[in-house]
C-alpha cells in the first residue's frame, strides 16, 4: 500500500516516508493544502478559462490547418498560459456542445510563473521541503497544469510516465499532484503501479533534428504489470508526490462531479536539461519553490 500521512511541518519528510517514496515511487500527503486554498485556485482557474479559452484553437472542426494551429498553440504554451479543450466537448459538426466552463480539459503550462494566484499556490518552504525530501537538489519548477476532468466527458488518460514528457540526465523529474476536489474511482482518480518506477523509462517525447516533436520508444519489451495497479483515491487538499518514472493513469470521468487537480513538475537544477525537451526556459528562466 502506498504511504499516506500528514506532512510533518517541523521535520519535513521523515526517513520512513523517504523510504516509502524510494520503494513505491509515490507518496500521499493528506490535507497538504486547505479547502480555502483549493477553492481560491479553482476560482482563479475558471477566470483564466474565461480569459484564455476564446483564443484557443479547436472550435472550428475539420479545417485543414487545424492540426498545425493546435500544435503551434501547444508549443507556445510551454512558457505561457494556454487552454485546451476536451475532445468530447464538440458535436459532429465541430460546435461546442457543453458550456465553455465545462469544455476545457486543462490549462498549461506556466501559470506558476505568470499568474499571481497560481504563483503563490505553487511556491513556499513547505513545497521546498517536500521536494528536497524526495531527493531533488536545487529544485526547479518547469511546468504547471490545471486539469479539469470534466463531469461526463473528462477523458481517460492511458498509463504513462511523466518523465516521457520532461526528462533530465540523470532522471530527476518529480510530479506534485494536488487534489483540488475529492478524487475517487467514480470521477477518475489517479491509479498507478507502485514500484514500477524502478524499471526505468519506457518512452521519450523529444524534439528531433528537424524540429518536430516525436515519441520514441526506449524499452520496447518493457511491459507494465497492471495486476499491481493501486487506485489513489484522495480527498480535496491531498498532495500526491511521484517519481517521473512512476507509471500512472486515470479513468474517464463518467460521473456528474468534476475532478479538478493541479500539477507541478520539478527537476533537479544539478541534472542536465537537454535542449530536446519540448519545454525550454526561453525568455523566462525556471525558478525554484522559494
Ligand atoms: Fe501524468
Amino acid at each position: 500500500m502506498v504511504y499516506r500521512g500528514l506532512f510533518d511541518e517541523r521535520k519535513g519528510l521523515s526517513a520512513p516516508v523517504r523510504a516509502a517514496y524510494a520503494r513505491d515511487g509515490v507518496i500521499v500527503l493528506e490535507d497538504f493544502v486547505s479547502a480555502e486554498q483549493c477553492q481560491a485556485l479553482q476560482a482563479r482557474a475558471m477566470a483564466l478559462v474565461e480569459e484564455y479559452a476564446p483564443q484557443a484553437p479547436g472550435t472550428v472542426f475539420s479545417a485543414r490547418d487545424q492540426r498545425h494551429a493546435k500544435d503551434a498553440y501547444f508549443e507556445a504554451s510551454a512558457r505561457s498560459i494556454g487552454a485546451f479543450f476536451e475532445e468530447g466537448a464538440f458535436d459532429a459538426q465541430g460546435q461546442l456542445c457543453v458550456p465553455l466552463a465545462r469544455a476545457i480539459n486543462k490549462l498549461g503550462h506556466a501559470m506558476h510563473d505568470l499568474d499571481p494566484v497560481f504563483q503563490a499556490f505553487s511556491h513556499g518552504p513547505r513545497l521546498q521541503a517536500v521536494a528536497e525530501g524526495v531527493g531533488l537538489v536545487d529544485p526547479q519548477v518547469v511546468q504547471s497544469m490545471y486539469i479539469f476532468k470534466q463531469p461526463g466527458i473528462g477523458g481517460e488518460v492511458n498509463c504513462h510516465q511523466d518523465a516521457t514528457y520532461l526528462y533530465t540526465a540523470p532522471q530527476s523529474v518529480v510530479g506534485f499532484w494536488f487534489a483540488i476536489e475529492d478524487a475517487h474511482r467514480g470521477n477518475g482518480c489517479l491509479g498507478g503501479l507502485p514500484g514500477a518506477h524502478r524499471s526505468g523509462l519506457k518512452q521519450v517525447f523529444r524534439r528531433q533534428q528537424g524540429g518536430a516533436l516525436q515519441l520514441e520508444t526506449l524499452q520496447a519489451d518493457l511491459e507494465w504489470d497492471m495486476q499491481g495497479l493501486e487506485w489513489l483515491e484522495v480527498r480535496q487538499g491531498s498532495l500526491v508526490v511521484f517519481n517521473g518514472l512512476f507509471p500512472h493513469l486515470s479513468e474517464p470521468n463518467r460521473s456528474a462531479q468534476s475532478r479538478h487537480a493541479y500539477t507541478l513538475h520539478a527537476v533537479s537544477g544539478q541534472a542536465a536539461y537537454p535542449a530536446s525537451n519540448w519545454i525550454q526556459p526561453g525568455h523566462m528562466p525556471f525558478n525554484g519553490f522559494v
